[in-house]
């Protein structure tokens, strides 16, 4: 969240941080605001809400300046409002700042009994007064950043700028991404390859711990033991990093509409030469796992809970499934034969770091499927497997899902052969079903645009229910945390079997319920539950094959007939009407689709 960029430029710099900002926009939007050195003053310019009020505000005081830091704001502390946005300045510092400075009431106490007055309720202005101290104290830049760093506790990715210096720039990075970009005759910060894509594709990553004095001629990085570190600049591809709408409405409805081509890619990824069907993943294995343990959060959790479904059917192995807020904090047992997996988009949700470092040490292997493969999680597990999503900008997860989905099967498929519980040909049977992905995604994707008009229905519910069963019930949770977080109408999912003990309650006749039921073994369980809920006069839309909606009859208010689809690809088949009501519902009820209130795409605080 947040999302900090520096430059050292050789032309004006407010044009091209305010271009990294707008790249960097889905980590936050409540505020925005750039710093440069213009005549080796520090000068800023801030605005509230999204980044068109910065820019807006820079056509009428223009920004001049060659060396420059700008940021986008999710709050922490302090509301959204001009004096909380970055960056923050005290006399000849200024600073933009990523994260949560844990320690930041001790310091702001210690700062005010030494006379300092702020002027914000931010964590970071702490970092910025104290840094100013340290210059008042006679230290260099180079030494009162240190100094400074050497004070907080949290995490942070930073970026300083000082008054006269108008070849210097430092980046810090303790838990939050930060990256250098190597330009020519011009050097970059950014919290990611993607905010620098258009002035740079030469990337150093910074490791845990360091700080970078970034020159225009030179980049020196200290490690956590302030000792010089070689860190490798790495050539990214910019031709996976490109993010427009490619002529849809918005981005969301863009990652909804690739998945076909999205997954068709993944499956090329984990093929061999000529291969018609994906291999198994290498570099892993279960023969010895006594126990699968999955961690992540959000939509990533929900992958990881259909995973538990394969995981246990599939290969027999016991699986443990928690959100990674909660399992790092509940002491889990861990043991030396489990297989840790961590799931996430981004590789730097906090949550899923800090639990992804728990485990370390104390289990088997650590495994990440990410679709970041330079991120951090993807750094620091012992094996990463990428779901070659690319960039996904709608803060609502889509393509990600289901491509994690499909890295999951992918993994419990080569769980079950090396536990000996997948005979070779129910794998090679699967292998092929999951060949046949891409275009199940694409009937999904044109039967769904019949989700339009149910979707306007939602859009006018105060509540929505979803219910599923076996592998499906997570894909309820999913349906409602998409359809919640982009149209605020409030959602929730749930077991079709705990109905009954309790969430029944809240049926009426103004109630839609989403049930997701394919023709599956729990079909005929499900349609129990779905007849309680028409009992109770509850308005029930049914997501099932031809057959499906056949057997359920006339009683429900709308069903969508989806492709008939091997069981194993039920919850990823799904997953598109799922994404599509949402979609819809929301832009009925003309909510900001890709940047819903509230809400940030990358979550690296804890
Ligand atoms: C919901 C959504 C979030 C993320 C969650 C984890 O649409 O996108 O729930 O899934 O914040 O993010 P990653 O996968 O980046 O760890």
């Amino acid at each position: 969240m947040c999302g900090i960029v520096g430059v050292l430029g050789t032309h004006e710099v407010s044009p091209q941080i305010l271009d990294a900002l707008k790249r960097l926009e889905y980590r936050g939007y409540d505020s925005a605001g750039i710093a440069t050195l213009n005549g080796g003053n520090l000068e800023r310019r801030r605005a509230v809400g999204k980044l068109v009020n910065l820019s807006d505000l820079l056509v009428h005081e223009p920004l001049p300046g060659k060396a420059g830091i700008g940021h986008t704001r999710w709050a922490t502390h302090g509301a959204p409002t001009v004096a909380n946005a970055h960056p923050h300045a005290a006399g000849p510092v200024a600073v933009v700042h990523n994260g949560i400075i844990e320690n930041h009431r001790s310091l702001r106490e210690e700062l005010t009994a030494a006379g300092v007055r702020f002027a914000s309720e931010t964590d970071t202005e702490t970092i910025v007064q104290l840094t100013a101290q340290h210059l008042a104290q006679g230290l260099d830049p180079v030494e009162a950043a240190r100094a400074t760093l050497a004070r907080l506790e949290g995490a942070f990715a930073l970026a300083f700028l000082f008054q006269d210096q108008e070849d210097l720039l430092i980046g810090a990075r303790r838990g939050s991404p930060l990256a250098v970009g190597h330009g020519e005759g011009e050097v970059y910060l950014g919290s990611d390859a993607i905010a620098l894509a258009p002035m740079t594709d030469r990337i150093t990553y910074l490791e845990e711990g360091d700080m970078a004095v970034l020159q225009r001629g030179a980049v020196t990085v200290y490690d956590a033991d302030n000792r010089r570190a070689n860190r490798a600049v790495t050539h990214i591809r910019l031709d996976n990093l490109r993010v427009d709408k490619a002529g849809h409405r918005h981005f969301m409805a863009k990652e909804i509409a690739e998945q076909p081509s999205v997954l068709r890619g993944a499956l090329e990824f984990y093929s061999g030469p000529g291969d018609e069907a994906p291999c198994l993943p290498e570099g892993v294995d279960f023969a010895a796992a006594g126990r699968v343990v999955l961690v992540a959060c959000g939509t990533a959790y929900y992958a990881a809970q259909v995973a538990k479904y394969w995981f246990e059917q599939i290969a027999g192995i016991a699986v443990e499934c928690d959100i990674a807020s909660e399992f790092r904090y509940r002491n889990p047992v861990l043991g030396p034969r489990d297989v840790a997996i961590f799931i996430s988009q981004s590789g730097e949700t906090a949550d899923t770091l800090a639990a992804l470092r728990h485990v370390q040490g104390r289990v088997g292997q650590v495994l990440s499927v990410v679709n970041v493969p330079t991120s951090t999680i993807a750094r620091e597990s012992d094996v990463a497997l990428p779901i070659h999503a690319g960039p996904e900008i709608g803060v609502a997860s889509t393509k990600a899902f289901t491509a994690q989905l499909l890295v999951l099967a992918l993994l419990a498929l080569r769980a079950g052969r090396d536990t000996g519980r997948l005979d070779a040909d129910t794998l090679a049977a699967h292998l092929r079903d999951l060949a046949a992905l891409p275009g199940f995604m694409a009937q999904a994707l044109d039967r769904g645009e019949a989700l339009r008009d149910i979707a306007a229905e939602l859009g006018e519910a105060r509540d929505v229910l979803f219910l599923g069963r076996g592998p499906m019930y997570p894909l309820a949770l999913e349906g409602a945390l998409k359809l919640k977080e982009i149209s605020y109408i409030h959602a929730e999912g749930h077991a079709s079997g705990e109905l009954k003990h309790g969430p029944i309650a809240l049926i009426d006749q103004h109630v839609p319920v989403v049930v997701m039921a394919p023709r599956d073994a729990l079909f005929d369980k499900t349609m129990s539950n779905v007849a309680e809920v028409m009992a109770r006069q509850g308005q029930v839309i049914l997501l099932s094959d031809r057959a499906g909606l056949a057997e359920a009859g006339p009683g429900i208010a709308h069903g969508l007939a989806m492709p008939a689809v091997p069981d194993l690809l039920a919850p990823i088949v799904y997953a598109v009407p799922a994404q599509l009501l949402a979609y819809h519902a929301a832009v009925y009820r003309g909510t900001d689709v890709d940047q819903p209130r509230n809400l940030a795409k990358s979550v690296t605080v804890e």
